[in-house]
């Protein structure tokens, strides 16, 4: 028997679209007999100033988001790099990426550009196993089904700063399945649209597809939301919970956190009192980026006080870094990492981050960019990694749905064997 030629021969890539209509980079591997895989890079729109950074060409073309440059990278230089490479070292490949690249924070090549060839080598590294991704990386792991955290209004940067919090989410804490966690949030979605309509304050969807939101303050944004899980028919706090993306970065203004909507401004323990008083108030059960990403000592404060029973996550906190991840941990400074794959710019760096939570004890939370795509690798490594936590935006648009509907797939091809995570992956 000849042994199988598992070396990449050729990186390919082409410009494809995202969900906001904005170039991006979709990369393919190729192995020899047909054999590749394939992947696309998403891009944040209120990102982390430590994430790795995507190269995008100047100039008029497409408001200066063309990515031609970034493409020109891998067909001239990552391609001849990673020829001859076997795709099942993924660590060596990624080891190769980072060093051809050569910056801290990979804006040479771009983090879009490593991103892509990174995942759709993982891709080809599974389709050479002849598995579905999310069973190679799985092994003889117990599967896990994640806990969805699913947007129902938009905010932040992701709905022009028309309310300031990014996110109102929910989670099914109560479901027995990922199926039924998906069931009660559907209701749960439309019996918000429902009440807005009703107040005559539907106008449409935000970035990630939850409604674009038209409140008079953030906490009125809460009380709806209660009102609509109550209109579904759950139990608030009981069948499905509260989860928010402060995401305070956005609007921290020399020093002081500025609500635009509300017309005041909040030092940094004036938002997390505020925060506290949310938290005394509704059944939140997961605040993420509660301060600025740069006030530690606020991130400290606010896990001190309510860490033993609401997950803290780090996203531009922690930028998907084992680094930072270490260092949160010795600092207690949050209990949770967002883990998005674009903000480390390689897998390998995204699973070394991942690591570093398990052995901090953190939860973790597989999560989508608010530009993203029809690409649902991340659905694969939600379960494959064993995460416990999936988030990937609302409940609309199909760069959203893509990724729900593959873990839907997934949870009906482990059959009796699948475990949902379930409200035991939060504090
Ligand atoms: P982004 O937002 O993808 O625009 O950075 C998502 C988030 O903050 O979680
Ligand atoms: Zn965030």
């Amino acid at each position: 028997m000849t042994a199988v030629d598992e070396t990449i021969k050729r990186v390919t890539a082409r410009r494809v679209w995202d969900s906001r209509g904005r170039p991006t980079i979709e990369a393919e591997g190729h192995l020899p007999n047909g054999i590749g895989g394939r992947a696309m890079a998403p891009a944040g729109a209120s990102t982390g100033s430590g994430e790795a950074v995507d190269l995008r060409d100047a100039g008029r073309a497409h408001g200066g988001q063309d990515v031609t440059q970034a493409i020109g990278g891998i067909e001239r230089e990552i391609s001849p790099a990673l020829d001859g490479l076997a795709v099942t070292d993924q660590a060596r490949l990624d080891q190769v990426l980072i060093e051809l690249d050569g910056t801290a924070n990979k804006s040479r090549l771009g983090g879009n550009a490593l991103i892509a060839v990174s995942m759709a080598a993982l891709h080809a590294a599974a389709s050479l196993a002849g598995k579905p991704l999310w069973r190679h990386l799985l092994g003889a792991a117990p599967p896990i089904v994640p806990l969805p955290e699913i947007q129902i209004f938009g905010g932040g940067a992701h709905a022009g700063r028309r309310v300031d919090v990014q996110d109102f989410m929910v989670m099914a804490i109560g479901a027995s399945s990922f199926g039924q966690a998906l069931d009660w949030t559907a209701d749960v979605y439309r019996a918000a649209g429902v009440r807005l309509a009703n107040r005559g304050r539907l106008q449409g969807v935000a970035d990630e597809g939850g409604y674009w939101p038209v409140f008079d303050t953030n906490e009125e944004a809460l009380e709806c939301l209660l009102c609509a899980i109550e209109d579904a028919g759950r139990t608030p706090g009981d069948d499905v919970a509260i989860s928010l993306d402060i995401a305070a970065s956005e609007f921290h203004v020399s020093g002081r956190y500025r609500l635009g909507l509300e017309d005041r401004e909040l030092d940094s323990d004036g938002l997390c009192e505020l925060l506290c008083g949310w938290i005394g108030r509704y059944p939140i059960v997961s605040i993420e980026d509660p301060v600025s990403e740069d006030d530690t000592a606020g991130m400290q404060k606010f896990t001190a006080a309510v860490g033993h029973r609401v997950q803290v996550v780090g996203d531009d906190y922690l930028v998907t870094d084992a680094t930072r991840v270490e260092r949160a941990a010795t600092e207690q400074s949050c209990n949770a990492l967002l883990v998005k794959p674009n903000q480390a710019g390689t897998i390998t760096e995204t699973r070394a981050a991942f690591d570093a939570a398990r052995r901090a004890g953190f939860g973790t939370i597989v999560s989508a960019r608010s530009g993203d795509t029809e690409d649902v690798t991340i659905a694969h490594l939600a379960i494959g990694w064993g995460a416990g936590q999936f988030k990937v935006g609302s409940f609309s648009r199909s760069e959203r749905m893509a990724k729900w509907n593959e873990v839907l797939r997934i949870e009906e091809a482990l059959g009796d064997a699948a475990v949902f995570a379930g409200r035991d992956v939060l504090p």
